[in-house]
């Protein structure tokens, strides 16, 4: 299938390891060209050199140091796209998700920190976007795919903050995808379930910690609910944010889509 995204530029924010990294070394396989973002810089130009050795050296893979949750941060991100590409065809929103905890164990500043980090980077990047996603009308249209989880679709257990304040985004993105039609941008979410990656790894500790048992087995435990038997790779939630970048998801929009494994039990999850 030619997903016609060879020359599209994609930005895809908090992407030096994890889902984020996937998604970059996914579109770099199609010939996208991307721009790459974390706090650490050694880790992501460590990123950024193994991606390009994987696609080869004409690679185009641009970093840039940053905190999606600073404001700053954010616009200095898109200036620094636009530099060094002159265009914005794709806007992958990503960040590293609010700590985990029950509604008695968050303070204030908890919640405060987990709107800053969850919510208000994906505003602020889609809304400095704007005008560049818009100008990619004459290429076939911007997208923006926002990476959220299933715990809009099922509230988790033991991470509320992720429950209460994701749906935020989805709110945003359905109203979006109607306000943005226009400008031929479509705007639709996806929803990892439990993926092989750092993070899946430090929440199934903190629960073997609580619970007094080994990681092993809270992972095994996890698998459990899982129809296909197993946790998924970064691999796979990539594919589909490629696949909803492509020409080929041009009349896709406002939807949130799971790759968890079968994991959401519901009619219209
Ligand atoms: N893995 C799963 O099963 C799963 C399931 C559902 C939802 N999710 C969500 O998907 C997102 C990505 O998760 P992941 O599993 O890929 O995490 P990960 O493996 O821990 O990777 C997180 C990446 O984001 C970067 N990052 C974190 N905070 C950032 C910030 N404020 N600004 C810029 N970059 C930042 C990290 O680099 P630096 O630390 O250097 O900044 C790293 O590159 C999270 O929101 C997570 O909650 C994951």
């Amino acid at each position: 299938m030619d997903l016609g995204l060879a020359g599209k530029v994609a930005l895809i924010t908090a992407s030096s390891k994890g889902l984020g990294r996937a998604c970059a070394e996914e579109f770099v396989k199609e010939g996208a060209r991307v721009v790459i973002c974390a706090r650490r810089p050694d880790e992501l130009a460590r990123t950024a050199q193994e991606i390009r050795s994987l696609a080869g050296q004409g690679t185009d893979v641009h970093t840039v140091t940053a905190d999606v949750t600073r404001p700053d941060d954010v616009t200095r991100l898109i200036n620094a796209t636009l530099s060094r590409f002159n265009q914005l065809d794709i806007l992958v929103t990503n960040a590293g998700g609010p700590p985990p905890g029950r509604f008695l164990d968050l303070s204030e500043e908890d919640w405060r920190s987990g709107i800053d980090s969850t919510l208000w980077p994906v505003i602020r990047l889609i809304r400095i976007s704007l005008p560049h996603l818009a100008k990619a009308k004459e290429r076939g249209g911007g997208r923006i795919i926002n990476i959220q989880s299933t715990s809009v679709k099922q509230p988790i257990k033991g991470l509320l903050l992720s429950n209460a304040i994701r749906p935020a985004v989805i709110g945003l993105a359905k109203t979006l995808a109607r306000e943005l039609a226009g400008e031929g941008i479509t705007v639709n979410n996806v929803c990892p379930g439990s993926m092989n990656t750092d993070r899946l790894k430090s929440i199934l500790e903190k629960r073997a910690t609580e619970g007094a048992k080994s990681l092993e087995e809270v992972s095994a435990q996890a698998v459990e609910e899982i129809p296909l038997g197993r946790h998924g790779s970064p691999e796979e939630l990539a594919a589909l944010v490629v696949f909803l970048a492509s020409k080929r998801a041009s009349y896709i929009t406002g939807q949130t889509i799971n790759a968890d494994g079968g994991l959401v039990d519901g009619l219209f999850g």
